[in-house]
């Protein structure tokens, strides 16, 4: 007897409700997963230094990189680029083993490279660097590249090591200019590294590097604010193949 029209919109009223909130979750979670908002894999913000003086205007990012991809991609071409490989691997090759061989002598007889350390060169294009330790008797040395070049180098971006964290003793890299997150580069030295373990930036601090450099450095300021779990432990001159300062850091240990 009991009309039972009235009772179904009451019925239906939960499934409304719920239709409307699915659609809603649905349009949100198609807007956040569009291509643009995926890709910052690595785009953590620089550390605020509560102590600094305002952030270190001693190194600039280069504006000019619409995305992540376009910045590898701007990479790759100075990288794969056949003429440069060609010259890397023949005419340079004495050269650089020969000049990286003295600084890694020159880091030995300092003490902050050993035989025995397990080390990496970071952005080691064909390979001289991990060359030159072998040659100075740091056996266990490999170097990581966007391009890899085995037995030497394998595959690896410096804004996300293919490492475990504290796995080296000591690590080396001159390309410290082509991050174009910084933090994320010394980020991930420090994430890498054994307590107490070395790394060795070659900057240039007086001259500014080639077109494919992501970033400009002009004082060590800036370096000691990223290494966070580190202390700077010498700075000196060199002359490095255009880059003029020689950086050592030492992570602490955990206390
Ligand atoms: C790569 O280099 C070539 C010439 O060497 C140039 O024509 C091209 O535009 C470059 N591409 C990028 C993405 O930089
Ligand atoms: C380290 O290795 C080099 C080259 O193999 C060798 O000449 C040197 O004696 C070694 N040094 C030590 C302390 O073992
Ligand atoms: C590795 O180190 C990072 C940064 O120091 C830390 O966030 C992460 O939890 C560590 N991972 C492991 C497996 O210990």
């Amino acid at each position: 007897m009991k009309p039972t029209i009235p009772k179904l919109p009451l019925l239906l009223k939960p499934f409304f409700v719920s239709l409307f909130f699915s659609f809603f979750l649905l349009t949100f979670l198609c807007l956040s997963r569009s291509p643009h908002h995926r890709k910052p894999t690595t785009g953590t913000p620089p550390p605020k230094k509560s102590s600094s003086g305002g952030e270190s205007n001693d190194l600039r990012i280069r504006p000019g990189y619409a995305s992540y991809e376009t910045y590898i991609q701007h990479q790759l071409n100075k990288t794969l680029n056949p003429k440069l490989r060609a010259v890397w691997t023949t005419r340079d090759w004495e050269r650089k083993v020969r000049v990286f061989s003295r600084f890694f002598q020159d880091l030995k007889q300092r003490h902050f490279l050993f035989n025995e350390s397990k080390a990496l060169s970071i952005g080691a294009r064909v390979g001289q660097e991990v060359a030159a330790l072998k040659l100075v008797g740091v056996s266990d040395s490999i170097g990581i590249d966007l391009v890899p070049r085995p037995p030497l180098v394998i595959k690896g971006d410096f804004h996300a090591q293919p490492f475990d964290n504290g796995t080296f003793d000591f690590e080396f890299s001159n390309v410290f200019d082509h991050a174009l997150y910084p933090w994320k580069f010394v980020g991930e030295i420090e994430r890498t590294l054994k307590p107490a373990g070395v790394c060795v930036l070659h900057v240039a601090l007086s001259r500014r590097a080639d077109k494919y450099s992501a970033n400009d450095l002009f004082s060590v300021k800036p370096l000691v604010e990223l290494f966070r779990e580190s202390e700077l432990i010498a700075v000196r001159k060199v002359d490095g193949f255009g880059l003029d300062t020689e950086v050592v850091f030492r992570k602490k240990n955990k206390v």
